[in-house]
């Protein structure tokens, strides 16, 4: 799906917030669990630390104070949101997480649903969600993107555990009649080669009754080979960013921030270098938090926009990738509030 949008109605981002989990386990941490190092992970991640969601800790709690935080900061009510989506693969209730988040923030006018599509969940949600504010027919909307990976990654499998972390990450977005904040967009999937990065069902069938059986449900943890999704990464987002800045007459040098999924940092120095994007520009929040799934750009942004690095009408190009395989770019301004 590569369509730019051509409806005269435009969208806004105006406001951001995010939460994260008050345990921090260190690579040195790490290590006394599995046969690692802080040097091996530091230099071939750029990850120093990760937050992992306690006991007095739920997904849904942080999403709503992530999105509460991005309410505030648009000046809104929570009877003013039309519509809330939590991007996430791992929602407390599999029949979905936005609604218990609805409930904590009062926002008794919005319809809330979960999205998923893992890393690329928080881009495909607000690219979604725009949708719904360009035809007019809803005015304010919260997207967040919220992950806790920490449930479902093996803890005893180096090559994976020492990669992810849990967080939240939000923005409000509202429909404009005057200007366009999101420039473009594309979103990609490739469910062929979505075997390198999977968090299935367990293949636990039990007796029902009479030799009928049943799946048991239940998750195998995460399995990932990490070299085929590296390549996938530092082949597929140069590609797509190349193209929606080619679709939008954009050039690198244009760009005020390169926002990229924050999964590893060879990753993003390879997409800089690409496209010749000075480091200073690319954001980068890896060492503090590692990936948190579809955390990691909302989470990245609301960093930057809080210690006053990004402006209102900052141009930034962002882009998200992971297991489905999935991807996906977008160009967008940063609005802020007014
Ligand atoms: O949102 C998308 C999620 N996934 C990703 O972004 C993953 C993308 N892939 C990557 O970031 C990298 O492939 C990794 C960081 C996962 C791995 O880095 P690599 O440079 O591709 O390492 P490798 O898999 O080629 O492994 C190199 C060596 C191996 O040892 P041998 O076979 O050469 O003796 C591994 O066993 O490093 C070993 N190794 C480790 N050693 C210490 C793997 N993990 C670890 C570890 N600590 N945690």
């Amino acid at each position: 799906m590569t369509r730019t949008p051509t409806s005269h109605f435009g969208v806004l981002l105006v406001g951001s917030g995010s939460a994260t989990p008050s345990q921090v386990i260190s690579n040195d941490q790490l290590g006394k669990r599995v046969d690692t190092s802080d040097e091996w992970i530091k230099s071939r991640t750029g990850i120093a630390q990760r937050r992992v969601i306690s006991n007095h800790e739920t997904l849904h709690g942080l999403s709503a104070k992530a999105a509460q935080k991005a309410m505030s900061m648009a000046n809104w009510e929570p009877e003013d949101i039309d519509l809330l989506v939590l991007a996430t693969s791992t929602p407390d209730d599999l029949f979905g997480s936005a609604t218990q988040v609805q409930a904590e923030l009062g926002a008794k006018n919005a319809v809330a649903f979960d999205l998923t599509a893992a890393c690329s969940g928080f881009l495909f949600a607000m690219i979604t969600v725009s949708q719904f504010l360009r035809t007019g027919s809803m005015k304010r909307a919260l997207v967040i993107g919220a992950d806790q990976l920490s449930r479902w990654v093996d803890w005893d499998d180096r090559r994976s555990c020492v990669l992810f972390g849990d967080g939240a990450g939000a923005i409000a977005m509202e429909l404009s009649k005057e200007e366009d904040g999101l420039i473009g967009f594309k979103m990609r999937s490739d469910g062929a080669r979505g075997s390198c990065l999977n968090l299935n069902n367990n293949e636990d069938f039990e007796e029902l009754v009479d030799g009928t059986v049943f799946q048991k449900g239940g998750f195998s943890p995460i399995r990932m080979n990490g070299q085929e999704v590296y390549k996938f990464a530092v082949r597929e987002v140069p590609a797509i960013l190349e193209s929606l800045l080619n679709t939008n007459n954009v050039k690198p040098k244009e760009l005020d921030w390169l926002l990229l999924h924050q999964a590893n940092q060879r990753i993003l120095d390879a997409v800089a270098e690409r496209f010749s994007i000075p480091s200073e520009k690319v954001l980068s929040n890896l060492a503090r938090y590692g990936n948190t799934s579809a955390a990691t750009i909302p989470l990245m942004l609301d960093e930057g926009v809080k210690d006053g690095r990004i402006k209102p009408g900052d141009l930034i190009a962002s882009s998200g990738f992971g297991a489905g395989l999935s991807w996906g770019a977008a160009l967008f301004r940063w609005h802020g509030h007014n």
